[in-house]
């Protein structure tokens, strides 16, 4: 395991059946009590996507910790995909399936213009339903999901394999 890896591995909290019974949850708060391992993180995440990408979007709500960071990092806009009804109109939306039921994001109309080539940025990929729906809204704006990034997989074959119709650029930091 690489030395970045290891000590996201370390700062990371799993505790058993949260936040119901059978789940094994990954909590990443601890990480953001040590800020030397964020400037690692932020630097890891802005050398991938240097030169290969004009605006990073971030998933509410926790691809937004370092998603802000990395579009500063590389001086280029960073854009909220927001859960429905959070954001005011005009907007754009996206419905995607769930395991029980369909889920809705949102982004401003016009924040991501064509042809842009764009990072789509999320803490935790588990299924890769998320980010496949903000690719796709990326992609119905008329701009293009160059690169997706990751601070952790859960289940990182299934939900890679979801993205990879999109890009093969998808970076995550703990597999
Ligand atoms: C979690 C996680 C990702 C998403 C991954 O977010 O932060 O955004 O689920 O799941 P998927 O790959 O199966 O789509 P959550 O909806 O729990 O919300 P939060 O980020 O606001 O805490
Ligand atoms: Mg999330």
């Amino acid at each position: 395991m690489k030395e970045l890896s290891k000590k996201i591995d370390s700062c990371i909290d799993k505790i058993q059946d949260f936040p119901k019974a059978g789940i094994h949850y990954k909590d990443i708060t601890p990480i953001f009590l040590n800020p030397d391992l964020c400037t690692k993180i932020i630097k890891s995440f802005a050398e991938f996507s240097k030169g290969k990408i004009d605006v990073v979007c971030g998933i509410e709500s926790r691809g937004f910790l370092f998603g802000t960071q990395i579009a500063k990092e590389l001086n280029i806009p960073f854009v909220l995909i927001r859960k429905a009804g959070k954001l005011p109109p005009p907007v754009i939306s996206q419905e995607y399936e769930l395991e029980y039921g369909s889920a809705e994001i949102e982004i401003k109309k016009n924040h991501i213009k064509p042809n842009q080539r764009v990072l789509i940025h999320d803490d935790i990929l588990a299924t890769g339903g998320t980010a496949a729906a903000c690719a796709q809204l990326v992609e119905n704006c008329g701009a293009k999901a160059s690169q997706f990034s990751f601070l952790i997989s859960l289940d990182s074959l299934d939900g890679k394999k979801k993205l990879e119709k999109y890009t093969k650029e998808i970076q995550i930091l703990l597999e």
